[in-house]
């Protein structure tokens, strides 16, 4: 051969998410509605209620079953006996079309609701005014974020199973076509109400690091009590180690992942980015980091 032959290859940056919608510059899958997002605007929360917001893959689960344990007086025979996304509803989601949405779940239930969002602050605007609901703020370093998000993206049919490298992804990133938008947009919105005394940031390195405090802080956040001698078992509940193979957090239950490609709860590690950014890739997200996260007064941890 003269030539080589050209092949066109749709390239991995443009990659789209079946489906997908955006709204206000925010990436959405197809399993949240338009309707489900404007039900969720005007949805009243209440003081007793606790939402957990946070990013894609910067340690939701682990949160969230630390505050259901928090919530019920540590009951973990409770915690092992139903799926946390039953416990705990993903407000703006809907499985698939015959299903339910985290807000219709949330309705036929008795108060007080503990809910997960993956949605920005702006959707919350009139909530986070009226000052009462309790929000948690869930946040981890953007480089393990990516790296967490890149494996998703892969085990997720949802998001189209993505197939090219860590490289093809990080194109990916930059162009800012993200579900949920990208990492450094959304925190901008959510870390503006961070000292607001009913919104509290919980960041993923302190649960590695500090995980008795952060317990002992979210009882206080939430005014509850925990009796010290069911601590230590819900520090081991709440290790990588048990939770990835607790199907009621691991996610093994849900048919659109594939734990094949990537297990859901993956390597549970600080620092893993190492193994994967280049020197050119860690320096444009740590230009964001400058201009986005350190003027709002938040030190993250990159070790
Ligand atoms: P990795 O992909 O880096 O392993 P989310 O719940 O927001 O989707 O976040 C998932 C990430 O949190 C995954 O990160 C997962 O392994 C990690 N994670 C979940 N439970 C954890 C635990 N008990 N200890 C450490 N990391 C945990």
């Amino acid at each position: 051969g003269f030539f080589e032959p050209i092949v066109f290859l749709p390239k991995m940056a443009d990659h789209r998410i079946p489906g997908e919608l955006v709204v206000d510059d925010m990436v959405l899958g197809p399993n949240v509605m338009p309707e489900t997002i404007q039900k969720v605007k005007s949805f009243e929360l209440k003081e007793e209620d606790v939402l957990i917001a946070s990013y894609v893959k910067t340690g939701t689960t682990w949160v969230q079953e630390l505050v259901w344990l928090i919530c019920n007086n540590g009951n973990i025979k409770e915690a092992r006996s139903m799926p946390i996304f039953e416990r705990i509803p993903f407000i703006e989601f809907t499985m698939n079309s015959s299903s339910k949405s985290g807000l219709d779940m949330l309705q036929v239930r008795p108060r007080p609701y503990l809910i997960k969002t993956h949605l920005r602050s702006d959707i919350y605007q009139s909530q986070i005014e009226a000052g009462k609901v309790k929000i948690i703020v869930g946040i981890r370093n953007p480089k393990d974020t990516l790296v967490s998000l890149y494996h998703f993206y892969r085990m997720n049919s949802n998001l189209g199973n993505f197939k090219g490298t860590w490289d093809d992804f990080f194109e990916l990133y930059k162009t800012k076509h993200l579900i949920f938008g990208d990492y450094f947009k959304w925190y901008s919105y959510w870390l503006q109400y961070k000292d607001k005394p009913n919104v509290k940031l919980v960041k993923y390195e302190d649960l590695h690091h500090r995980m008795s405090d952060v317990i002992d802080d979210v009882c206080q956040f939430l005014g509850k009590t925990l009796s010290r001698d069911v601590i230590p078992d819900i520090i081991q509940h709440l290790t990588f180690d048990d939770m990835s193979q607790n199907s009621m957090v691991n996610y093994t239950l849900i048919s659109m992942f594939d734990n094949d490609i990537s297990p859901f709860m993956r390597k549970g590690k600080i620092g893993d980015w190492k193994n994967y950014f280049s020197e050119e890739q860690s320096s444009v997200v740590d230009k964001r980091y400058r201009e986005v996260i350190e003027p709002l007064g938040v030190t993250l941890e990159f070790e």
